[in-house]
């Protein structure tokens, strides 16, 4: 079908290997294993297994998770529109129909960052950008980091990358990237530093022909704290807020929180959605979680069930306080303009 599909002409080509892929999607989730990946990269799958493996081996010498393509998909991300579309524009689509981004000369390259309020949604949507590139996440946060590369950051950056090229297509993924490369004058030694160095020119690689499979994601919640070499041209330029949830967002983040919860009541998800301004997605599931766990606790207590319900959530939410204020988010606008 896909081959099929890719002899199409040009005006349905696009179309229908999205209705393939649609289809190996969906067969993917039902559990089907060894299904090629799109656009071209068949051929890189085949007979491949081997540079896999000393991937995953360069991977484990320096304190990486072997990587997976997860499992959260863009369904699973509550609202962020705009964010979903500019990154397909940006970046899936040029994965994922590889060659026609060729005929078109439509590039990527270097990297992309995304930045804004603590709990919207960074880390989950990096993930699910690996996934609907179908493309290996390659997670590098500063814990990892701080333990294990002390003294070889510079070494170790030129190991990753060379690790990713094994495992294409990738996507590195450096989460709470302003600890990892901070401003210049904050990274205390010469060791830090040339290893700053080092990834710069790692990154600035990227857009070259031999890595056209590889991508650099990074997120933060403190941009203003990178080192700005970071985000020149050719590096980091594709820039993204992550806005914190809107209403409509909200009221899906507490319905995927709850669904599991078999004793639910009648919930008021628009009350809910509507109390909830400033809250962030974290902030949300937290209140689904600890309203889940106190009614659980209230049934051990009392031999019987008593379902979840409204108020109950609105209690939780009112005992903490919410992650973002007006302050925080002019600070992000500030930021952008
Ligand atoms: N838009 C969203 N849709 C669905 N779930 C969300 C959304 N935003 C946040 N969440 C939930 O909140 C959790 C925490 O989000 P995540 O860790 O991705 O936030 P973050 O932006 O990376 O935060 P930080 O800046 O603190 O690292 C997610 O695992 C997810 O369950
Ligand atoms: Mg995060």
């Amino acid at each position: 079908m896909l081959e099929a599909a890719s002899q199409a002409p040009p005006g349905e080509r696009e179309r229908k290997i999205e209705q393939c892929e649609a289809i190996l999607k969906a067969y993917r989730r039902a559990g089907g294993s060894r299904v090629p990946a799109m656009g071209g990269a068949q051929e890189r799958h085949e007979g491949k297994e081997e540079s896999v493996k000393e991937g995953e081996e360069i991977l484990e010498e320096i304190g990486l998770e072997k990587p997976q393509i997860p499992r959260v998909t863009f369904e699973d991300v509550a609202g962020l529109e705009d964010v979903k579309r500019e990154i397909l524009a940006k970046l899936i689509y040029p994965m994922r129909f590889r060659e026609l981004s060729r005929e078109y000369n439509v590039q990527f390259g270097g990297g992309m960052l995304l930045y804004g309020p603590p709990g919207t949604g960074k880390t989950f949507i990096a993930k699910a950008i690996a996934n609907e590139a179908n493309a290996r996440f390659i997670s590098v946060n500063p814990s990892a980091l701080y333990s294990q590369w002390f003294g070889m950051f510079e070494k170790n950056i030129t190991k990753l990358f060379r690790a990713a090229q094994l495992l294409a297509p990738s996507i590195i993924f450096f989460d709470e990237i302003d600890a990892i490369v901070p401003k210049r004058e904050k990274s205390g030694s010469d060791a830090a530093r040339r290893g700053v160095a080092q990834l710069l020119n790692e990154v600035g690689g990227i857009g070259s022909q031999k890595n056209r499979d590889i991508f650099i994601l990074a997120a933060t919640n403190n941009p203003w704290e990178i080192d700005e070499a970071m985000l020149r041209p050719g590096r980091f330029d594709i820039k993204i807020f992550v806005p914190p949830p809107d209403r409509e967002a909200r009221k899906k983040i507490f319905q995927l929180n709850l669904s599991k919860v078999k004793h639910l009541g009648p919930v008021d998800y628009d009350l809910l959605s509507a109390a909830s301004e400033g809250y962030s997605g974290a902030d949300i599931e937290f209140i689904c979680k600890k309203a889940a766990q106190e009614a659980f606790l209230r049934a051990v207590k009392n031999g019987s069930p008593k379902p979840v319900e409204t108020q109950d959530l609105l209690d939780v939410m009112r005992s903490i306080k919410p992650s973002i204020d007006s302050r925080l988010l002019e600070r992000y606008k500030a930021y952008s303009t």
